[in-house]
């Protein structure tokens, strides 16, 4: 069954303005290799946009097409990229859905999940200057990773050498949504003065991301390399317990 926020069940107006849980806050280091190409999709500027005002429900978000029937499934085949983009696009381009309950705390990374299904999970993070994840890559999944307000940079790594190493450097802009596949890697900074919003999809949802150690070589997880050699998920349980929102 799936769990969804109360902001998407149109209870926005009824939530406590409170904190919401600790995300990473690592140091700030270099930007990688602009020069270099990516092989992700990058599907464009939103065009959705959100005049409407008033409490925005679920039926409203996934209204159209075949989005509600691929979203909220209990089981099943993971989603596309075309469908986790444009996912992540219409949270991102609703603004009277995620406004009242994004912080940026200056002190620690800010996020909260939106929905989790059987194929999907989808997050809302807040990004003060300067945050930033740790380089990682999803374990397999599939992304999508849509500006709601501000700006973010992708620093993409690609593996070399048995660790991973800059390529890249992409900023994204509010409304612009990007996917990737299931051997992206990146990290994401804020290196803006001012805040930004994202949104965050992910399918299959649950799954372990992978960072790289201290030293730079790469560690994978049992879960994740079973997964990235076979193609096969863990059971969800087992992916639970190791899923982070340090996306
Ligand atoms: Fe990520």
């Amino acid at each position: 069954m799936p769990l969804v926020h109360p902001a998407l069940l149109g209870l926005t107006t009824a939530l406590p303005d409170v904190p919401g849980p600790a995300g990473l806050a690592l140091p700030a280091c270099a930007p990688g290799d602009a020069a270099a190409a990516c092989g992700d999709s990058v599907t464009g500027d939103s065009a959705t946009g959100d005049s409407a005002t008033g409490p925005v429900g679920l039926a409203q978000l996934l209204a159209g097409g075949s989005l509600a029937a691929d979203v909220l499934r209990d089981e099943g085949e993971s989603l596309d990229l075309a469908t986790l983009t444009e996912l992540a696009g219409r949270l991102a381009a609703t603004e009277r859905l995620w406004r009242p309950i994004v912080r940026h705390d200056a002190a620690k990374r800010w996020y909260t999940r939106l929905l989790l299904t059987g194929v999907v999970e989808v997050w809302l993070i807040g990004w003060s200057p300067g945050q930033h994840t740790a380089v990682h890559d999803h374990g397999g999944a599939l992304g999508a990773l849509a500006v709601a307000d501000g700006a973010v940079e992708e620093d993409v790594h690609a593996p070399h050498g048995g660790s991973w190493e800059p390529r890249a450097t992409r900023r994204h802009a509010q409304g612009r949504v990007v996917g990737f596949g299931a051997d992206h890697v990146h990290r994401v900074i804020n290196r803006t003065a001012v805040v930004a919003t994202t949104v965050h999809a992910y399918s299959p949802p649950e799954v372990p991301l992978r960072y790289a150690n201290a030293d730079g070589s790469v560690a994978v997880p049992a879960a994740a390399a079973a997964q990235l050699t076979t193609g096969l998920l863990a059971p969800t349980a087992q992916r639970r317990v190791a899923a982070t929102a340090a996306r």
